[in-house]
C-alpha cells in the first residue's frame, strides 16, 4: 500500500519509517526543504534510538522516501496521514490547529484518486470533522474519508511503542476507510496487537484522556511523596505497595521533579482549553497542571535548602546532571531542569550542567549555565550535585569519586537512582524524593 505522511517530524518520521518496515511504500513529506535534504543524506533531525538505522535500512530498500512536493508525493497513495505539530496556543493554550487545517486545505486540492486521510497529529474533538468539512469544501469530486488514528509513542521508545503497541486507536465514521485502515496496520493484527474501532470523536478523546490520566498519576504520587518526607514514609515502598494492586498497575507511579515534555504539558492544557469550552470542567486535570507547574520550581528550592538554605547557598556552585526532560532524547520541552536552573540563578547560585544529549538545545534556555564535558567535569568543586535526568550514565556514578571530587559532599537525587544506604556510606549527605 502507498502511504503518505505529511508531517516529518518526531511523529511523522517514526511512524513514516515504521509502516514502511512494514513493507509498505512510504513517503514522508515536509515543508522544511533542508530537513527533506537532510533526510536524504541519512541526517536525523531528532534523537531517537534505532531511528537513524531504520530509516537508512527501509530507504535503501526502496520503500521509503522523502519529498517537499506534497502534490505528487500523496499521487496514488490510498491513506495520507497528518502528523503535523499541533503546538500550544501563545496565550491561551488552545492546541494551535493551524498547521492542520493548512494541510487538509492543501490536500484537498491535490487529491487526484480514493484516499483515507488519517489524523495523527494530537488534535481536539471535532478537529476530524472540520478536516472533513474543508476537504468536501474544497468541491473534490475524489471519495476521501477522515480518520483519527492518535499515537501514543514514547520519546526515546518510539520504534518499539509503534511496533509492539498496548493498542492501537481508529476512530472512523465508514467501513471503506477502517477496511483501509486494517490494511496499514495488518502487520500488527498478526501479532494480535489490540486494535480498538470508535467513532472520530471519541477516538480524539482517547489520546487526551490518555496523557491527562497519566500525567495524572505522576503528579498523584508526587504528591503522596512529599506526604512521605513529611511523615516518615518512603514513596518507594508505596509505589511498589499499590502499583502491585492490578487495579492501579505500577506503570507511572515513579516521583520525580514533575513531568515535562512535549505531551504531557500541551495536551492537559489544551484538554482543559476543551472542557472549557463545552462548559464541562476537568478539575482533577485542573489541579495536575497547576501542582506540576509549581513542582518544578519546587524542586529548585529543594537544591537551595540541601545547601544550607537561601543565605548559604549565594555564591555557591551546583553540578546538575541530565537537562533534557527524560533520558533517551534530546528533547527540552517544559523539562524540569529549565525551572530548577532559573530558581538556582534567582538565588545566586552557579551552575556547571551535564546532559549526554540535551546541552545544545538547553544552553540558550539557561542561559548562565556552564556546559560541561561529562559528569565528573560538572561535579568538580561543586558544593551540591543533582541528579535531575536518570540517563543510565548517571546511574551508576561512582560514589567516591563523586565525594572526592566535589567541594562538599551533597547528592540531591531528584529521580530516587541511589539507595541513601549507598551514599551514606559514599560519605554523601543524600537528599531524594519522598524518602525522609
Ligand atoms: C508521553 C506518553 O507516554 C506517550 O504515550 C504520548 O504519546 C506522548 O507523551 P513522552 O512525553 O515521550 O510520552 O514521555 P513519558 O515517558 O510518558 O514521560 C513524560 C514525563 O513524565 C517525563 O518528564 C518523565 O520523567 C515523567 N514521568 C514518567 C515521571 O515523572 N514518573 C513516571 O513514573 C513516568
Amino acid at each position: 500500500m502507498k502511504i503518505a505522511m505529511v508531517g516529518s517530524g518526531y511523529v511523522g518520521l517514526v511512524s513514516g519509517a515504521c509502516f514502511a518496515d512494514f513493507g509498505h511504500d512510504v513517503v514522508c513529506i515536509d515543508k522544511d526543504a533542508s530537513k527533506i535534504d537532510r533526510l536524504k543524506a541519512g541526517v536525523m533531525p531528532i534523537y531517537e534510538p534505532g531511528l537513524a538505522e531504520l530509516v537508512a535500512a527501509n530507504v535503501k530498500s526502496g520503500r521509503l522516501s522523502f519529498s517537499t512536493d506534497l502534490a505528487s508525493a500523496i499521487g496514488g497513495a490510498q491513506a495520507i496521514f497528518i502528523a503535523v505539530g499541533t503546538p500550544s496556543r501563545r496565550g491561551d493554550g488552545h492546541a494551535d490547529l493551524s498547521f492542520v487545517y493548512a494541510v487538509a486545505d492543501e490536500v484537498a486540492a491535490q487529491l487526484t484518486g480514493p484516499a483515507v486521510v488519517v489524523t495523527k497529529s494530537t488534535v481536539p474533538v471535532g478537529t476530524g470533522d472540520e478536516v472533513e468539512r474543508i476537504i468536501r469544501d474544497s468541491g473534490t469530486a475524489v471519495r476521501f474519508a477522515v480518520v483519527s488514528n492518535p499515537e501514543f509513542l514514547r520519546e526515546g521508545a518510539a520504534i518499539s511503542d509503534f511496533k509492539r503497541p498496548d493498542r492501537i486507536v481508529i476512530g472512523a465514521e465508514d467501513e471503506w476507510a477502517r477496511g483501509v485502515m486494517r490494511e496499514v496496520y495488518r502487520p500488527l493484527f498478526l501479532n494480535r496487537a489490540p486494535i480498538l474501532f470508535t467513532s472520530r470523536r471519541s477516538s480524539e478523546l482517547i489520546k487526551y484522556a490518555a496523557n491527562a490520566f497519566l500525567a495524572t498519576k505522576i503528579t498523584f504520587i508526587n504528591e503522596i511523596a512529599d506526604l512521605c518526607e513529611k511523615v516518615g514514609g518512603d514513596v518507594q515502598d508505596v509505589s511498589r505497595g499499590i502499583g502491585l494492586d492490578n487495579r492501579i498497575g505500577a506503570k507511572f507511579l515513579h516521583a520525580g521533579p514533575g513531568y515535562g515534555g512535549s505531551c504531557f504539558p500541551k495536551d492537559t492544557l489544551a484538554l482543559l482549553k476543551t472542557a472549557e469550552d463545552y462548559d464541562s470542567p476537568l478539575r482533577i486535570v485542573e489541579s495536575v497542571v497547576k501542582v506540576n507547574d509549581s513542582r518544578k520550581r519546587a524542586m529548585g528550592r529543594k537544591v537551595i535548602e540541601a545547601l544550607g538554605g537561601q543565605d548559604a547557598a549565594r555564591g555557591k556552585k551546583v553540578a546538575l546532571l541530565g537537562l533534557t526532560f527524560k533520558p533517551n532524547t534530546d528533547d527540552m520541552r517544559d523539562a524540569p531542569s529549565i525551572a530548577i536552573a532559573q530558581a538556582l540563578a534567582d538565588a545566586g547560585v552557579n551552575v556547571a550542567a551535564y546532559d549526554p544529549e540535551g546541552m545544545e538545545l538547553a544552553a540558550p534556555l539557561m542561559p548562565g549555565v556552564t556546559m560541561t564535558t561529562g559528569a565528573y567535569a560538572a561535579i568538580e568543586e561543586a558544593d551540591a550535585v543533582v541528579l535531575v535526568t536518570e540517563w543510565d550514565a548517571f546511574r551508576a556514578l561512582d560514589l567516591a569519586r563523586v565525594r572526592e571530587l566535589a567541594r562538599a559532599p551533597v547528592l540531591v537525587d531528584l529521580r530516587n537512582v541511589y539507595e541513601p544506604s549507598d551514599a551514606a556510606a559514599a560519605g554523601l549527605t543524600y537528599t531524594s524524593i519522598g524518602r525522609a
